[in-house]
């Protein structure tokens, strides 16, 4: 598939080994780590290593801002022969770069491919239960809220809660 020209000139393309500077720059942010499972102070050695052994199951697109990748979207599917019309899916972006449509773009280009391109039926995703853009993102897409994970994860000190969220088709 070719790069999708989505809306402000936000161009989104498979990530490239050399983007793993961009990468940790992105999940450096306070907010992208904050509401994600992203350790703060990224090393760009991790996100090298990690874009230079990327499992053939997990698809990572970037959007990018006048070349320069602002967002990051990663599909990973299921690899159980009885799981595999299912994959599940994170994203993050740039904390500057926030609330411009970069979000919704990945999450187009996801979806279209996971539909057309990957036959995947259900998508799934966790996200913390307070993270009223994200969850309002994932709801205007389809998205459905299945249930509550309580104290799912450690973030600023506090077990937080998360909700799973499902696109069924
Ligand atoms: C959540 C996130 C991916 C959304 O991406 P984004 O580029 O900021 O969002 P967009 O500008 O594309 O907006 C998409 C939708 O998000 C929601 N949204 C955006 N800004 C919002 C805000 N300030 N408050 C509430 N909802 C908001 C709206 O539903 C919006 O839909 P619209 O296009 O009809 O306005 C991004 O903000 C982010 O990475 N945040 C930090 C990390 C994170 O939360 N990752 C997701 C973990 S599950």
């Amino acid at each position: 598939m070719d790069g999708t020209s989505a809306p402000s000139e936000i161009f989104i393309r498979a990530v490239e080994p050399e983007d793993y500077e961009a990468l940790r720059d992105i999940y450096a942010q306070p907010r992208a780590c904050r509401w994600t499972l992203q350790m703060p102070l990224p090393s760009a050695a991790l996100w090298r290593d990690r874009l230079a052994h990327l499992d053939p199951n997990r698809r990572l697109l970037v959007a990018c801002l006048d070349q320069h990748p602002v967002g990051n979207i990663g599909l990973v599917l299921e690899a159980n022969p009885r799981r595999r019309h299912a994959a599940s899916l994170g994203m993050g972006v740039h904390d500057a770069y926030a609330g411009r449509g970069v979000g919704r773009a990945l999450m187009a280009a996801a979806i279209d491919l996971a539909d057309n391109w990957l036959g995947v039926r259900r998508l799934e995703l966790t996200v913390f239960a307070d993270n009223g853009r994200a969850v309002g993102l994932y709801r205007s897409c389809g998205f459905d809220v299945e249930g509550r994970l309580r104290r799912f994860a450690m973030r600023d000190g506090v077990l937080a809660d998360a909700l799973t969220m499902a696109r069924v088709r």
